[in-house]
């Protein structure tokens, strides 16, 4: 991969060790997979925050680039870390785990990151449609790419780390627009009447799609917020990092593969995610984490109703979406639900908070917790979790 004159300086130790082992993961990356030089990005999202997924081992490696000067020089935003230091609840978690997580997101403080702990940076900045970006997150990379024409590929924590260092990136994958181009023809021929029913096609279509960038038509909802389930379930089960959409089909002369989806591939997929008859003991909303006009969705089916002794409803969203939609909190708190900042059900350490089995709205949650947390899960839309965490 060609070099600038200042890229080699970084690359050969000039600007300290933090710079330099930064340039060499990039320059790597990039003759890995054939780019010819790097690009400027105008942001950078980091992924490998929460103790609870990353454990020990990285802790050194952030120490000593901290130590060694490493400084953000663009706009970088971090991902969600295994709690909300706000909430009661987390209180009871042992001191070792609270002090590892914070030791955490004090390095990312002083290489100069913005310690957002969200999964949805794009709430609190939209990226500009044509910029390219440097994210980790496989849920915000296929949102980004999908719904805001934001240029990213699907990174890994490190390489978007020396991203948010160098403020470059490789200038291949999904940074090139013949890279952009949908091959795959997905006609959905059943009616997708909830978030989770969007959710349940996607963790369908990344099961088959591999790598493959899908148009789907037959959506008969096109709200951001379905959507986004839709693109956080594809980018769970598979390595899409981008899909097109649409109601009715269009003639796709240049597309010769084709899937359809009927109600019988929902109701199985559905099945699939649902890991336990047993009663939930959390509900669990915010996977993606909630924007505030989710918030505001969920205050209005809450409103004048009382969440169930023994059951717990998390929210959970930004620590930015929180003080937007004030409101809104106000009244989801005065049902007994809380809206949880900074984490999320995935990755905290939910059978230490007493977790058995969840209730949840989002596909992608339904898909991880028993595998991560060892906690089994029951898919269903978001009325349904609302009926189970409230008293008749
Ligand atoms: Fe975000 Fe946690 Fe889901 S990080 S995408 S809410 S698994």
């Amino acid at each position: 991969m060609y070099l600038t004159r200042e890229e080699e300086r970084i690359y050969d130790g000039e600007y300290g060790w933090a710079y330099q082992v930064s340039m060499r993961v990039l320059a790597k990356l990039g003759d890995l997979y054939g780019a010819e030089r790097l690009i400027p990005i105008d942001s950078a999202h980091i992924a490998g925050v929460a103790y609870r997924t990353i454990g020990d081992a990285p802790i050194e490696f952030l120490k000593v680039l901290a130590d060694s000067g490493g400084k953000a020089t663009i706009q970088a935003t971090t991902n969600p870390s295994s709690l909300d230091l706000g909430n009661p609840s987390f209180t009871f978690l042992p001191k070792e785990f609270v002090e590892r997580q914070m030791e955490i997101i004090g390095l990312y403080k002083r290489m100069g990151l913005e310690i957002t702990l969200t999964c949805t940076p794009y709430y609190i900045r939209e990226p500009r449609s044509g910029a390219h970006l440097s994210w980790a997150e496989s849920s915000a990379v296929i949102y980004a790419n999908s719904l805001l024409n934001a240029w990213t590929n699907r990174e890994g924590g490190p390489s978007a780390l020396a991203s948010a260092l160098i403020g470059k990136t490789p200038d291949y994958g999904l940074h090139r627009s013949e890279n952009r181009r949908a091959s795959v023809l997905v006609k959905v021929g059943t009616d997708l009447r909830s978030e989770s029913d969007y959710g349940a096609l996607g963790i369908y279509l990344g099961e088959i799609l591999g790598e493959k960038i899908p148009v789907i038509y037959g959506l008969s909802r096109r709200e951001e917020h379905y959507l986004k389930q839709l693109g956080a379930a594809m980018a769970t089960s598979g390595m899409t990092q981008m899909f097109y959409f649409g109601g009715k089909e269009r003639e796709e002369p240049n597309i010769e593969e084709k899937i359809s989806v009927d109600e019988r591939t929902l109701k199985r997929s559905y099945e699939r995610l649902t890991s336990t008859s047993e009663k939930p003991n959390l509900i669990f909303i915010g996977c993606p984490h909630c924007s505030p006009e989710e918030l505001g969705i969920i205050a209005r089916r809450l409103k004048g109703k009382r969440i169930r002794p023994g059951v717990k409803l998390w929210v959970c969203t930004s620590g930015y979406a929180r003080r937007v939609a004030e409101e809104h909190v106000k009244i989801i708190e005065a049902s007994g639900g809380q809206v949880i900042c900074d984490t999320c059900a995935v990755v905290t350490w939910l059978r230490d908070l007493g977790v058995e089995a969840i209730m949840t709205n989002s596909a992608k949650t339904a898909h991880y917790t028993p595998l991560i947390n060892g906690v089994k899960a029951v898919l269903a839309p978001l009325e349904d979790c609302v009926r189970e965490a409230c008293q008749e």
